[in-house]
């Protein structure tokens, strides 16, 4: 693993390491456990704005619950990027057929040299499901957005979904609030922990508001088209049948972006190719 200056910790220094909570999360077989298949609406909105044979970059892909499905759904092809090397062993089997057919690359290490690699390459980059809040700092988020946004052809779109502060870990936001006061985390800063028992593991989220998603979208160089709510439920309920994935759909079409669990950023560039 290639230590990365966009994914420095900031003053704080109990933020864990991300790459080693995630190879825990996803080796433990609970992450997929927990959300076994694509958000329906999420899904929507990726296969609408990717040109049938356009090119994909999913950033912190995971384990490829959305890679899998474009590429079966779709003539795309892509990049699948995480920083977990676990997730990248995973993918590389999941999707094995796409990457012998060439229509899928599987990258591992610094989104800086993935940004040299794939400069101007593609449609649509997304972010699902919280990556950028995973990582700490306003500055780190921004430095990580204006490099992916170079990645983007100039009308490409990057689509991204973000824990809304307003529905999310109320308790250990009451718990960090004092580090925040003290100037340690950023408002909407929580430490929390998967899986139980001696098995815990323990992660970093920043929550958003909507007006704050769209603040840091514009200082990294992107206008923001719309901002949607991206499920009623919890992801994890969403996510255990395709009945409630379509029942919350169905629901979240009238759902202020404020009042879901998750909001969905739609961004362009700003930029022209040679700033
Ligand atoms: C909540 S999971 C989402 C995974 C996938 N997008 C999905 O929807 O299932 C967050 C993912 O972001 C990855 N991640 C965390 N920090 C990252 C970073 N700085 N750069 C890239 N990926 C990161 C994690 O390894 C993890 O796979």
């Amino acid at each position: 693993m290639i230590a990365d200056p966009l994914t420095e910790r900031i003053a704080c220094d109990d933020i864990p390491d991300m790459v080693r909570s995630y190879d825990r999360y996803i080796a433990s077989g609970l992450y997929d456990r927990r959300y076994p298949r694509p958000n329906r609406r999420t899904l929507g909105i990726l296969l609408h704005h990717l040109p049938s044979d356009g090119r994909f970059l999913d950033f912190g892909a995971g384990t490829g619950r959305y890679a899998e499905p474009l590429l079966q759904l779709t003539d795309a092809s892509g990049v699948a990027y995480d920083i977990c090397p676990t997730a990248g062993q995973i993918m590389e089997e999941r999707l094995d057929g796409f990457v012998k057919d060439g229509r899928l690359m599987i990258r591992n290490g610094s989104p800086a040299l993935l940004s040299e690699e794939f400069h101007s390459a593609f449609d649509m980059v997304f972010l699902a499901f919280g990556v950028l809040a995973h990582v700490s700092g306003r500055a780190n988020r921004q430095n990580m957005l204006s490099v992916l946004r170079q990645t983007l052809q100039p009308n490409g779109v990057l689509i991204a979904g973000l824990p809304n502060r307003a529905r999310r870990f109320h308790a250990e936001r009451r718990a960090a609030r004092s580090r925040v006061m003290d100037g340690e985390l950023e408002e909407g800063d929580v430490l929390y922990q998967r899986g139980r028992n001696a098995d815990t593991i323990p992660m970093f989220y920043h929550l958003f508001t909507p007006e704050e998603a769209r603040r840091e979208f514009d200082a990294a160089g992107f206008h923001v088209e719309h901002i949607q709510a991206e499920s009623v439920l919890a992801e994890e309920k969403v996510v255990s049948s395709p009945f409630v994935s379509w029942l919350d759909n169905f629901v979240c079409r009238s759902l202020p972006a404020a009042y879901g669990f998750g909001f969905l950023v739609v961004a362009r560039s700003r930029m022209t190719e040679a700033s």
